[in-house]
């Protein structure tokens, strides 16, 4: 009975499925529409289920497709960190369960690669702690310190689970946009993207617990300058307000930009947490590592979270993160540093996406940091007659040329909220920390595209 339940689950939607149970013959009216009753969402999850991760890496699952999608590199990660991996394969000890909150090497390896740059001791046991990647960091932060009827402050574009982890706490996501200044005639640079600062201080009020900065930013690409990381700061003191800052692409920054740690500023380290990634830092995504870093008085509440969720991390991954972590530690001036060598690797990469987008009339934002660029695509005149017509612009965009031109990207309302997804509708992003024969192929693509249209 049970299996012929879940067949019936799998058929169709939740209200279909409520329907064929409660006329099923295999139970009693009574009993079943009391099941089916208990089949019910709890309500912390109501209205979260569409998720652009699932929908659009199922649509670039197709191997002719080349895939510029999601945040996945398809260049190699470093030798020694894979190297790593395979050596600590063969150490039985390090393939049993380790210290719940971090593994003691690596968050040792953390506190003295960290302590550099805020110039002051991080306890690697109390200050950090390592999860299931910076999505694990930010849903430990966001559950153990924001309660019902909190509002946290999200800028737009913004990377897109925030909002949902945000509603699950059952805390109201107050939301403002990042505005372009860009004027005709010169490139659209990340930078160009600001926050007004009369609108930002009117979001803070008594009610704000926390505000999600996210630098360098997804999508756009935006490396917060020092001045409006103390503009932020302010707020947050003014208002006593936390601050969840997301800075997993900390060592993508391009010629010219510098990433800044709000932590670092006076009054800031008691009220933020830092997360990184070990996805983005190693170009490992699958390794999904990532860490929190702040102050035992919050630090320890992400630690309640993570006790009674996975409560550990993969060993090996970690010990293999730790390893690859004191080698670049001890070259960090150095060019072959993985710190300094892949944003060089990718700044190339940047301007070759730049130039190419550019060659066919499209004006992409070119960002300071992060491996994406954004583009407004309207231009292209795709013929998107055929496509479901409920959706917004860009998500239709990007199915029709997935479907019909095999090039995948992401839509860029994704990482908005509903009032201002209309904004951003006709732009999407393209990843570009792929191999140059990835970006080759995408090259042909699109120039085929524009040869066809001219
Ligand atoms: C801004 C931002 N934060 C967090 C994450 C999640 O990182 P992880 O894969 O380490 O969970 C991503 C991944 O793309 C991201 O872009």
């Amino acid at each position: 009975m049970i299996l012929a339940q879940r067949r019936l689950c799998s058929l169709g939607t939740r209200e279909k499925f409520l329907k064929r149970i409660c006329s099923s013959k295999l139970l009693g009216f009574s009993t079943s529409a009391k099941m089916a009753l208990k089949f019910k969402n709890a309500s912390r999850i109501k209205g979260l289920d569409s998720n652009v991760w699932i929908e659009f890496t199922k649509l670039a699952a197709d191997p002719s497709v080349v895939n510029l999608g999601q945040g996945l590199p398809d260049i190699s990660p470093p030798t020694y960190v894979k190297e790593e991996l395979s050596k600590v394969a063969l150490t039985d000890n390090l393939n049993q369960y380790t210290r719940g909150f971090g593994h003691p090497s690596l968050v040792k390896a953390l506190s003295s690669l960290y302590e550099k740059f805020y110039q002051n001791k991080i306890n690697p046991d109390k200050e950090i702690l390592v999860t299931v990647g910076a999505y694990g960091s930010l849903f430990n932060a966001i559950q153990g310190l924001i309660d019902p009827g909190d509002e946290v402050i999200i800028m737009v574009p913004f990377y897109d689970c925030y909002e949902p982890m945000v509603r699950m706490a059952g805390a109201t996501p107050v939301f403002i946009p990042l505005r372009s200044r860009h004027t005709d005639g010169t490139k659209w640079s990340s930078s160009d993207w600001t926050l007004d600062p009369q609108e930002l201080a009117s979001k803070f009020n008594s009610k704000t617990k926390a505000i999600i900065l996210n630098t360098p930013h997804n999508p756009i690409g935006k490396v917060y300058s020092e001045e409006e990381l103390r503009l932020i700061a302010d707020l947050c003191i003014k208002h006593d307000t936390l601050c969840i800052s997301d800075e997993v692409y900390e060592w993508l920054v391009y010629t010219g930009n510098k990433h800044v740690k709000i932590a670092t500023f006076p009054g800031m380290w008691d009220r933020t947490v830092t997360i990184g990634s070990a996805g983005k830092t190693y170009s490992v995504t699958g390794w999904k590592l990532g860490w929190s870093i702040g102050p035992n008085h919050l630090i320890k509440h992400l630690q309640t979270v993570q006790q009674n969720t996975v409560y550990t991390c993969a060993t090996p991954l970690q010990e293999a993160l730790a390893q690859a972590f004191w080698i670049d530690i001890k070259r960090m001036g150095d060019p072959e540093c993985y710190f300094n060598s892949l944003p060089k690797e990718l700044e190339a990469k940047r301007d070759r996406m730049v130039d190419l987008l550019e060659s066919v009339g499209l004006r992409p934002i070119v960002p300071d940091g992060g491996y994406f660029i954004i583009a407004n695509v309207s231009s292209l005149d795709a013929d998107l007659s055929d496509m479901k017509s409920d959706d917004p612009y860009d998500y239709k965009f990007v199915k029709w040329m997935t479907k019909n031109k095999k090039l995948s990207a992401i839509p860029v309302s994704a990482f908005c909220n509903s009032e201002t997804k209309a904004q951003f509708e006709k732009f999407v992003r393209f990843c570009f920390i792929k191999k140059d024969s990835t970006l080759d192929a995408a090259e042909e693509i699109i120039k085929a595209w524009s040869r066809q249209k001219s």
